[in-house]
């Protein structure tokens, strides 16, 4: 079920009663394919302390945006870069910037703020580390009336040049960022690679969607195709119907398996092996759960959901490790805000999703080969969610900055990035799609 607060003849009942309901802003989302006029018709800002990191940012922008400036009446989009500010006093800059513009940015507006972590100095390294919290208190106090998103890209690697911060930037200034907000996501791979177009992130990537028969995995299968991949579907035998009709509209493979199964693992590898020349991205997504307290919870409902969501993905990705993987192949895996939070009733799902943000991580790190990622959603509108009781679903959606839930078509967005080169600066990360959630934050 949708939130109700999304229709507008309710939307407009309730502002005519005056009750005091929280109305939550509407997001405007972008489904197309990513192109090179993605931001055209955005008039974008891009100010903070000169120098030469700031040239190059404003060069990387220049055909991508409609120029804007901080004397403009009304803007869709602020880069502010605070990189070699150096003192307490240099930041008010930060503060004088965004302070002058903050009440002309326009409705499911933009602002990427960019740090860089500089420990020559312990006053240097606390500046820059300041201002994470600066960005999620903005997050918080911009965003939930008009729906405007505020991140920070935190370079913490020296090497990272100024196309692989705007290639970053390029995604969070988009409309496919609608839902994220409030993070602070650390660019610390400077992979080197080259890039000059958005259109057809993935061609001729081959991609692997577990649990894609419906919910975010199906969403994700969408925008890998929509940029060009091959996807391979899996879900289990009882997904039948609903796999094979999302095979028919993205001209997909289906594997129909219970990727717990014993031989799963070996099975799909057989099949990409066979079939391709090597996996490039693979989508840890399937997961389920059992919710009760431990005290009531049985062994079948801990078992069940730590061997899905964690052991099983595991398997799937170490066997690829070993055979498969093609280089610099992505792999994503869903965690969740219960990974990072912990939540009542949830012993068995917030270990296994804190297992998955912990085990991206790792793969990341020893594997200098590979690009891992971790995405935590929030509240997300699908079956899952439909589920819970009245009152937890309305204040899943409710604490978070934008007072909504998200769609699966976020979460997918956000691991359409992570699986591109967009992200090449990213790796053994975890990036919340949450809406600004309160929970874990
Ligand atoms: N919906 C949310 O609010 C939310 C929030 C945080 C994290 N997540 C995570 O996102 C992922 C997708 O969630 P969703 O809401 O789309 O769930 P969903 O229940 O709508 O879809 C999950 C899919 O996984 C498949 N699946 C389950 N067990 C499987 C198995 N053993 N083998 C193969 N396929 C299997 C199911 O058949 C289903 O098609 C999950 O890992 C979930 O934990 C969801």
């Amino acid at each position: 079920m949708n939130d109700y607060l999304q229709n507008a003849t309710l939307r407009q009942m309730a502002k005519m009663l005056n009750l005091p309901l929280p109305i939550p802003p509407v997001l405007k989302r972008n489904s197309d394919a990513y192109s090179d006029h993605e931001l055209i018709t955005k008039k974008i800002v891009i100010t903070g302390k000169e120098n030469e990191f700031l040239h190059e940012l404003q060069k990387e922008f220049h055909s991508k945006i409609s120029a804007a400036t901080i004397y403009d009446a009304s803007i869709d989009g602020l880069i502010v870069s605070c990189i070699e500010m150096e003192s307490i006093e240099a930041l008010e800059d930060l503060y004088t910037t965004v302070k002058n513009v903050v009440n002309k940015i326009a409705g499911n507006g933009r602002v990427v703020i960019i740090s860089r972590i500089d420990d020559s100095s312990a006053l240097s390294y606390t500046v820059q580390r300041s201002i994470d919290g600066f960005s999620r208190a903005l997050s918080k106090e911009i965003g939930g009336k008009k729906g405007i998103a505020v991140n920070l890209l935190k370079i913490t690697n020296e090497n990272i040049m100024p196309d692989e911060a705007a290639r970053a930037a390029f995604f969070f200034l988009s409309d496919k960022s609608s839902f994220i907000t409030g993070q602070v996501i650390e660019l610390n791979n400077s992979f080197g690679s080259s890039f000059s177009s958005p259109v057809k992130l993935l061609q001729d990537k081959i991609a692997i969607v577990t649990g894609s028969a419906r919910g975010i995995g199906a969403s994700a299968a969408r925008v890998l195709h929509r940029e060009g991949a091959k996807v391979i579907l899996i879900d289990v035998p009882a997904a039948k119907q609903d796999a094979e009709q999302l095979a028919q509209e993205l001209h997909a493979d289906v594997i129909l398996e219970d990727i717990t199964d014993i031989k799963a693992a070996a099975d799909i590898q057989q099949y990409v092996i066979n079939n391709y020349k090597g996996l490039d991205i693979l989508v840890n997504n399937a997961g389920i759960t059992r919710d009760k307290t431990i005290a009531k919870m049985s062994i079948d409902q801990w078992r069940s959901v730590l061997n899905v969501n964690l052991k099983a993905a595991i398997n799937l990705t170490e066997i690829f490790i070993e055979k498969g993987f093609n280089k610099h192949a992505k792999v994503v895996g869903l965690s969740s805000i219960s990974g990072i939070a912990g939540n009542v009733g949830q012993t068995n799902y917030s270990l296994s999703k804190a297992g998955m943000l912990a085990y991206m991580h790792a793969v990341a790190k020893k594997n200098p080969d590979l690009f891992a990622n971790a995405v935590a959603p929030g509240f997300i509108e699908t079956k899952m969610t439909e589920t819970l009781p009245f009152f937890v679903r309305e204040g899943g959606r409710r604490l978070s900055t934008f007072k909504q839930g998200g769609l699966p078509e976020d979460v997918a967005e956000l691991i359409g990035f992570l699986c591109s080169p967009l992200s090449d600066g990213i790796n053994g990360q975890c990036i919340r799609v949450c809406g600004g959630s309160m929970i874990g934050a």
